[in-house]
């Protein structure tokens, strides 16, 4: 579990973080997104303490470590696993020797080492590339020895600094299959540092939106994505590419709880064809949440739209160029 409070961090008379509370339950994934700039890297290395906050608390399952320092500071965090972007293997040592580094740090046993250096590059699927140096993996490889190097001394905490910045979607797919079986299989607790949609999409439990080093919006995603109107609701929708609108009107469908399951089939026979271009669908037993894109012929009444989908409970609304623009400024900042 991991616990911030009133954390500020100033670096001379800037202020980089301000008074940012975030809580992040133990066995759930938490995303961090925001443009560049906005204060997400600062918090990361000050949630492991590699920078000290100028006030506030980071309590690490239990242990203050903001009230720690010296020995005890070293040992408590090594509570927290850390992953970066590029995962900053040493070029001379194998993938086996650099999962092996920490522990060897530690003082740990050969045998020891062996035996977790083998657990984990099998758990990240890495144990066929045991031998092989950073400059013979491919960047989704590395990362996931990065991972694996990261879980050495078994934390309870891992934290992801944009690390799957740069990798293609299947290396991405993969990086965050890990990170989910890390969660289910492990209790591990995940911390996601993010400037892309698609990963809080993919994996986040609850997710934070940071700008200007104040968090500006936050929740369980589930919860985000029934929010009406909020610039965060709206980027977790995925836009769809031009190609696939071909001429079509864009609407965003918004629909919760007891909606017809055949709601989509009935208003296409009253609105003509609905192109489903993009969808997030959450069904937790009985209540359903739902947030669409879809195109709808440009010759349709607005009001008529709007009306016939209210009467399947769903409310429509005209996609606007603003939009489509405030979506944009989260996914694309780096
Ligand atoms: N060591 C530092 N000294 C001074 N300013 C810093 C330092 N590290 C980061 N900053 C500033 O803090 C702000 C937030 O940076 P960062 O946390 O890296 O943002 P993000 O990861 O969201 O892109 C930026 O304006 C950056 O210039
Ligand atoms: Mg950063």
């Amino acid at each position: 579990m991991i616990e911030i409070s009133g954390l500020t961090k100033d670096y001379a008379a800037t202020r980089v973080l301000d008074d940012i509370d975030l809580t992040v339950d133990a066995g759930r994934i938490a995303a961090v997104v925001g443009p560049s700039g906005a204060g997400k890297s600062t918090l990361a290395r000050c949630v492991n303490l590699l920078e000290r906050p100028t006030s506030g608390s980071v309590v690490v399952s239990g242990q203050e470590l903001t009230a720690l320092s010296g020995k005890r500071l070293r040992h408590a965090r090594q509570q927290i696993g850390t992953v970066f972007q590029s995962a900053n293997l040493l070029r001379r040592l194998t993938a086996a020797q650099n999962v092996a580094l920490p522990m060897r740090h530690q003082g740990l046993p050969d045998a020891e080492v062996r035996r977790r250096v083998g657990d984990l590059l099998e758990r990240v699927g890495m144990l066929h590339r045991a031998n092989h140096y950073p400059s013979q993996l491919s960047g989704g490889q590395r990362q996931r020895v990065g991972i694996a190097r990261g879980l050495a001394l078994q934390p309870s905490v891992l934290l992801s600094d944009e690390a799957t910045s740069g990798l293609d979607p299947d290396a991405t797919r993969a990086i965050l299959d890990l990170l989910r079986e890390l969660r289910d299989d492990l209790g591990v607790t995940i911390l996601v540092i993010t400037h892309e949609m698609d990963v809080v999409r993919g994996i986040a439990d609850q997710v934070a939106q940071l700008d200007h080093g104040r968090i500006v919006e936050e929740g369980a995603v589930a919860d985000v994505v029934r929010r009406s109107d909020s610039p965060l609701s709206r980027a977790l929708l995925p836009m769809p590419p031009a190609s696939a609108v071909d001429g079509r009107r864009l609407w965003t469908l918004r629909y919760r709880d007891a909606v017809s399951p055949v709601w989509l089939s009935r208003a296409a026979q009253d609105l003509g064809e609905v192109a489903v271009l993009a969808a997030l669908v959450e069904d937790s037993g009985a209540a359903s949440v739902g947030r669409l894109t879809v195109g709808l012929d440009p010759r349709l009444e607005e009001r008529r739209v709007v009306e016939v989908l209210a009467t399947y409970g769903v409310a429509a609304e005209p996609v606007t160029a603003l939009h489509a623009v405030a979506g944009d400024r989260t996914e694309s900042a780096a």
